[in-house]
Order: C-alpha cells, then sequence, then structure tokens
C-alpha cells in the first residue's frame, strides 16, 4: 500500500473556545487518508523541532508531535483551550533571530500541509513563509475578531457570551451597593469585545479602543447619572441604582493614551492591562464619590466551553481548510463572509487588523453604541500600527 501523506496541524496565540472542535473536524474529515500529526505549542513546536541538534532530533520530534486519530479527537469537542497546547513563538522574531526559512524547509519536508489554526499574529508569520513557499493554510481564530479577510473568527462568540453573563452576574452586587464598576475586557486594538459583550450585558457606558476617551467627560456622566436616580421611596428600582461602565483594555485615555504593562511579545504586541483600575482610581480622585470599584475580567474571557455557535464556524472552517489541502490550494486562509464559508490569500491578514467602524457604531460622546438598523456589523480593516 502506498504511504499516506502526512498533514500537520497546530494552534498558536491565545488559546480559546472552539479550537479543539476545529482540530477534532479536521482529524475526522481527513484520518482515512492522511497521517495526521498534532504538533506542540504553535511555532514554537516547528522551531524546537528545527533547532535541536541532529542528534536529539528524533526524540524531539517525538516531544513535540501527536499522532492523531478517531479515537484521540472523540471527547475533545467539549472543553475549551486546545489539546495541542498553544504559544505566541514567531519564526520570525525567535530571540531576536529570523529563522522562518529553516522552519519552512522543515514543514515542507515533514508535512504535505501544515493547517495553523490562528490569529493575525500567527497567521500573519503563516502568510509570510506562504510567501517563502510553506505549504499552509490557515484556520482563523481569536477572541478578538482583529482579523482582516473575514466575517467571523472563532472563540469570538463564546467570549462575547461569558462577558454578557459575568457582567449579569455583575449586577446584583452592583445593584445592591448601588457601585460604580469599571469592568475591563480584553480585544487590544479593537472594540468588538466590549462592544457586543456591552452591548448584550446592557452596560451603561463603554469606551473602545478605536476613538479617544474623555475619561473626564465619562465621569461627569456617570455623576450625572448617579444624581438622577437619589434615594426614595420606591428604590427598589434596581436598574437605577448603579452603574457599569465596560471598558477595553486598549482604552485610549485622552492625554494619557494606553496603559500598558510595559512588555512585548514576540510578534512586537504590547501587553495591555490594568485601564479599568486606572480609571476607577482617577474616578475616585477626581469625583470624591468612594463607591467605585473595578474589576479585570481577564482569561475567564477565553475560558470555558464553546458556545454553539464556535463549534459549528470551528467545523465550517475547518473542512474548508482541509479542502485546500486536498486541492493543494496553498497560502490561503478559510473564511466566513456572510452565509458563505469561503477562502482568501493568507496575505490579506499580514500587517493589517479588522476593528469597529466607531463613526458608524459608537457616539463617543455618551460612550454608548448607535442602534442601526440596516447593518448589524460595523467594521473597517486598516494597517496595524
Ligand atoms: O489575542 C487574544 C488576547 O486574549 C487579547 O485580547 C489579549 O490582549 C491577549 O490575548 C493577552 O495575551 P496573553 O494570552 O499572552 O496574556
Amino acid at each position: 500500500m502506498a504511504k499516506r501523506k502526512r498533514i500537520g496541524i497546530f494552534t498558536g496565540g491565545g488559546d480559546c473556545p472552539g479550537l479543539n472542535n476545529a482540530i477534532k473536524s479536521i482529524v475526522l474529515g481527513a484520518y482515512k487518508d492522511y497521517e495526521v500529526e498534532g504538533i506542540a505549542k504553535g511555532w514554537e513546536g516547528p522551531i524546537q523541532m528545527v533547532l535541536s541538534k541532529p542528534s536529539a532530533r528524533v526524540r524531539t520530534i517525538e516531544t513535540y508531535t501527536l499522532p492523531l486519530g478517531e479515537e484521540d479527537v472523540r471527547r475533545i469537542d467539549r472543553a475549551g483551550g486546545t489539546i495541542l497546547m498553544s504559544s505566541r513563538a514567531n519564526p520570525f522574531n525567535y530571540k531576536g533571530n529570523n529563522i522562518s526559512h529553516k522552519v519552512t524547509k522543515f514543514l515542507n519536508n515533514r508535512y504535505h500541509g501544515v493547517i495553523v489554526i490562528g490569529g493575525e499574529d500567527t497567521l500573519g508569520a503563516a502568510g509570510k513563509m506562504a510567501q517563502q513557499g510553506l505549504r499552509v493554510v490557515g484556520v482563523p481564530k481569536t477572541i478578538d475578531k482583529d482579523l482582516c479577510g473575514t466575517e467571523y473568527t472563532l472563540g469570538f462568540d463564546s467570549a462575547v457570551n461569558m462577558i454578557q453573563m459575568l457582567i449579569t452576574n455583575l449586577k446584583s452586587t452592583a445593584g445592591s451597593h448601588g457601585m460604580v464598576y469599571f469592568v475591563e475586557a480584553m480585544g487590544r486594538k479593537a472594540g468588538h469585545l466590549t462592544y457586543w459583550g456591552g452591548r448584550s450585558a446592557h452596560v451603561h457606558f463603554m469606551t473602545i479602543p478605536e476613538v479617544v476617551t474623555n475619561y473626564r467627560r465619562l465621569f461627569y456622566l456617570i455623576k450625572k447619572r448617579k444624581k438622577s436616580m437619589p434615594m426614595k421611596r420606591g428604590f427598589t428600582l434596581d436598574g437605577l441604582r448603579y452603574t457599569i461602565a465596560l471598558v477595553s483594555e486598549g482604552t485610549k485615555l485622552k492625554g494619557i493614551g494606553e496603559i500598558r504593562k510595559g512588555e512585548t511579545d514576540p510578534h512586537g504586541n504590547v501587553y495591555l492591562g490594568g485601564v479599568a483600575a486606572y480609571m476607577c482610581n482617577e474616578y475616585i480622585q477626581i469625583t470624591g464619590d468612594k463607591d467605585a470599584r473595578s474589576w479585570n475580567l481577564g482569561y475567564q474571557q477565553r475560558s470555558g466551553p464553546p458556545s454553539n455557535k464556535d463549534r459549528l464556524m470551528a467545523e465550517a472552517l475547518a473542512q474548508r481548510s482541509l479542502e485546500l489541502v486536498r486541492s493543494e490550494d496553498f497560502g490561503r486562509m478559510a473564511t466566513i463572509e456572510g452565509n458563505f464559508v469561503g477562502d482568501t490569500p493568507l496575505d490579506v491578514v499580514i500587517g493589517r487588523i479588522r476593528i469597529l467602524d466607531a463613526q458608524e457604531c459608537f457616539d463617543p460622546d455618551n460612550f454608548q453604541h448607535r442602534i442601526s438598523s440596516e447593518r448589524i456589523y460595523n467594521e473597517i480593516e486598516v494597517p496595524k500600527k
């Protein structure tokens, strides 16, 4: 019997619900015709295999790869995260070195094709390596939904559901104490998570990275809102007693900019975080109102099982990626456009991001969304700065 061709799969970047579903779907669609191999830890796996000494190569390959068949993936669809593990490693910047050509050569020698499930950084690297001749196809995933060329990225729906649930839960304690809460959502330079999480949880105010936030005005509006709901008979009108401002981690404060943690990842992204705590502190200082708290939703946003939408999108995107491998249409990414599953050159994700079209969908003076009766999504693709 002729030897079966081998395909590799890996997941890179921040994990999210839906990755295991994509892995399962690819394996089930492929294992009868191909030898399917999982590669551990995103680009870190291929990098370690390439950099290992010849004498340790076999052992390193055994460490970083996992044969995948029907039984191996039977139960993985129920959990979030990724059985293949993930990393933010970058073959173009591995400890300051560009080893992308070596990685391309290694992967092309070992695999007929590689399916990479990733966001803008992981797939951006894949796109640049496709230009070097890597036989690769992409599956889009990121809770941030900031990837160009596709209307949907795996993980987004689960994360929005999680944000909605966490904020809905917060409302009972916030309401009981008449508290102002500054809640921080992820999303880097894109406000999709804040916008859709905030809308579905009915928060009172939102701040997004796409526009500069006049935070003093926000504090004024919060105080004004508080004044409009003094204690009186009938105080049990619960909804009026507390305020929730959902702030995106990439919020640009007027005169200050983003609140950064100071480090960058191997793709050059600055780690963000702490803007809710910063704003809460400023709010207390400026207004004198001590009944304010901050809460960073943190990694819980990416945790938990996949939503139904992510389970179903994972299957559609996975099957398209497999078709691309079968037809040897490498250098492309599976996409969702309206009701259609499609594909596009991986080039479209390099150095660009998809953000909210804030002019259309956001009112920066009132820190609220604008409702359109014509369009659901207002998004634009822009260079990544
Ligand atoms: O890209 C997904 C994301 O969750 C961002 O929203 C967030 O800024 C970042 O990852 C956090 O990075 P890390 O997982 O490396 O801490």
